[in-house]
């Protein structure tokens, strides 16, 4: 898809239906996130693939948003592995595990499949269920599957700020 048709068209799908995510499909998104930039070129995401029921409803448990997908990704980054900037040792990894979710969600839109960037979840309770080492934080969850027949944006999908609310000029 042309990237700014992609862009402008993509929404966050919150209605699936049961048809699983093809293989094939979870590998290419899986390699978009791959791509994506990282500080340093510390690539410290790590994302977990929750396919089976069971792993679905443990996910139920941390988050109200799941959508009953057929797929969900946990995007996290492990922070013994991200770039530390040296002036404030400020550590890089929720921006980089971020452009990994922005290439995933992006991917699946393309490919006709649909997902939602959920960060509303219990981050101790997920860390808990899935067994995650206390240096994988947990930055995003991205339920998957093929979109609904009637599913449709959310309202605040069509609500965008002008570019004055967002952008200033040194010489304002
Ligand atoms: C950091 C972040 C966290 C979000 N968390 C949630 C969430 O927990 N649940 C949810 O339904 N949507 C969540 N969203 C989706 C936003 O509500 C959505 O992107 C926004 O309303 C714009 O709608 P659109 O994606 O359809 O354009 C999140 C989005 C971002 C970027």
């Amino acid at each position: 898809m042309e990237f700014s048709t992609l862009i402008a068209q993509r929404y966050s799908v919150r209605k699936f239906t049961t048809q699983p995510v093809d293989p094939s499909d979870l590998t290419a998104i899986l390699e978009a996130a791959r791509l994506a930039p990282t500080a340093v070129n510390k690539q410290p995401a790590r994302i977990l693939v929750l396919e089976q029921a069971e792993s679905l409803a443990k996910l139920k448990s941390c988050t109200p948003y799941t959508f009953d997908a057929p797929l969900a990704l946990i995007v996290c980054y492990d922070e013994t592995a991200a770039w530390v900037r040296s002036f404030d040792e400020h550590n890089s990894g929720a921006i980089d595990a971020a452009i990994v979710g922005c290439h995933i969600m992006l991917k699946v839109h393309d490919m006709g499949l649909g997902s939602t960037w959920v960060g509303h979840f219990d981050p101790v309770k997920l860390s808990a269920e899935f067994g995650l080492p206390k240096s994988i934080i947990p930055v995003a969850i991205f339920p998957i599957g093929h979109p609904a027949e009637d599913a449709r944006p959310a309202p605040p999908h069509s609500k965008r700020n002008p570019l004055s609310a967002s952008v200033f000029y040194e010489h304002f």
